[in-house]
């Protein structure tokens, strides 16, 4: 029997599709991967034996998917178009990852994968795999099969006796993990119309949120988060910390008209308070240690690094030299940000390091000014040579 990988969410097009393989012939492994989706994982596992799997891999590979994929998007202040975080971008290279893993491991030649076919996922997730394990063939079901709504993928289910939760009913399209929840569909594919209360799946709406601010300090040691007011937490931990202080606050809200991969404009709402917060946090410690023309410098390269992972090429040689380059901007990134959060804002109130530029004698405009006013004379009329000739 021809084997196949399934990367399986326990939603309804990836529980279709495991019964969809069956009645084509394919033996259907399911590989659930936990990067830090709110999920019955144990209600998911059953719901895919009973729809016919003969195997269940749970993989979770949340610490991986914060210490090899989010670290190094935010060491490179990787924002896509100025607004998106890249949750959902950032964890199709890793689920291909474990896929290609599960798939040599069970000596598979077919993976497959729930992701439409006007989506950028099944670029990242194919693009990623086809570098990590040539051989394999995927197969995307929702690009050739004829269920062409989710109501005639709800009629397949009740056919075939496959179970559906009437309970996570929702309106939009929901992507999460540990950095994020991407919204789609519904009402705001209308992009005129602004998003209705119930489109936020985690922050408090920052109207509601308390009206006495939050005081937070962010640490960091050669560009990595590490602390959360002086104390230390593991990676998953401290993105969950901030995750909930931020989205108390209503913190990372973002209403974005993007720039698709396959070449349409769509609408999507993103909730990412902990990336919202270590972003923000991050880049001001870069403008504290990083002299001028490195600082501006890595501002391009944070374009291409994010166009990057948006375009699925995470795998790439690319990748691998612009980290190189990124990391060795990061030795002196290591320092502490202060930062408010007030109804849905996130603000920078102070920040500090042992390798700060900044120097007081130099910017002050008290009595302690050192710098040499009189320079600036030879140094406007060299610089500005060019313009007077
Ligand atoms: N537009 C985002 C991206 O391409 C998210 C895609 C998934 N969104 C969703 N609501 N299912 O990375």
């Amino acid at each position: 029997m021809k084997k196949i990988i399934l990367a399986y969410s326990g939603g309804l097009d990836t529980s279709v599709a495991i019964r969809w393989f069956k009645d084509r012939g394919y033996d259907v492994v399911a590989c659930l991967v936990d990067v830090g989706q709110k999920a019955d994982f144990a209600k998911a596992k059953a719901k895919a034996k009973k729809i016919g799997a003969s195997r269940i891999y749970v993989a979770d590979a949340k610490e991986e998917f914060v210490e090899d994929f989010i670290f190094p998007a935010l060491k490179a202040n990787a924002v896509y178009e100025s607004k998106y975080f890249l949750a959902t971008a950032l964890s199709r290279p890793l689920i291909a990852k474990k896929l290609a893993e599960v798939a040599k491991k069970e000596k598979a030649k077919y993976v497959a994968h729930g992701c439409t076919g006007k989506g950028n996922d099944q670029v990242r997730i194919e693009v990623s795999l086809g570098a990590l394990a040539p051989g394999l063939s995927v197969i995307a079901p929702l690009r050739e099969w004829e269920l062409t709504s989710r109501n005639a993928e709800m009629r397949y289910a009740k056919a075939h006796n496959i179970p559906v939760e009437a309970t996570r009913k929702s309106p939009y399209s929901l992507d999460e993990n540990l950095w994020g929840v991407s919204i789609e569909c519904g009402v705001l594919e209308n992009p005129a119309a602004e998003p209705p209360k119930n489109a936020y799946q985690i922050t408090k709406d920052p109207q509601q949120a308390p009206a006495k601010p939050a005081y937070i300090r962010v640490g960091f040691e050669k560009g990595v988060p590490k602390t959360i007011n002086g104390k230390a937490y593991k990676p998953v931990d401290l993105i969950l910390q901030l995750q909930k202080i931020g989205a108390a606050h209503g913190v990372g809200r973002s209403d974005m008209l993007e720039n698709r991969l396959v070449g349409i404009k769509s609408r999507e709402v993103y909730e990412a308070p902990a990336a919202s917060i270590l972003h923000t946090a991050h880049k001001e410690l870069e403008a504290l240690v990083l002299d001028r023309e490195l600082f501006h410098f890595k501002e391009m390269v944070a374009l291409k690094y994010s166009e990057l992972i948006y375009y699925g090429l995470w795998y790439s040689q690319l990748k691998v030299s612009l980290d190189s380059f990124i990391d060795s901007t990061q030795k002196k990134v290591t320092g502490e940000v202060r930062l408010k959060l007030y109804k849905g804002s996130c603000t920078v109130v102070g920040r500090k390091s042992k390798f700060s530029l900044y120097k007081e004698a130099l910017a002050t405009y008290s009595e302690k000014d050192t710098f040499d006013h009189k320079a600036a004379e030879g140094f406007i009329k060299i610089w500005g040579l060019p313009y007077r000739k």
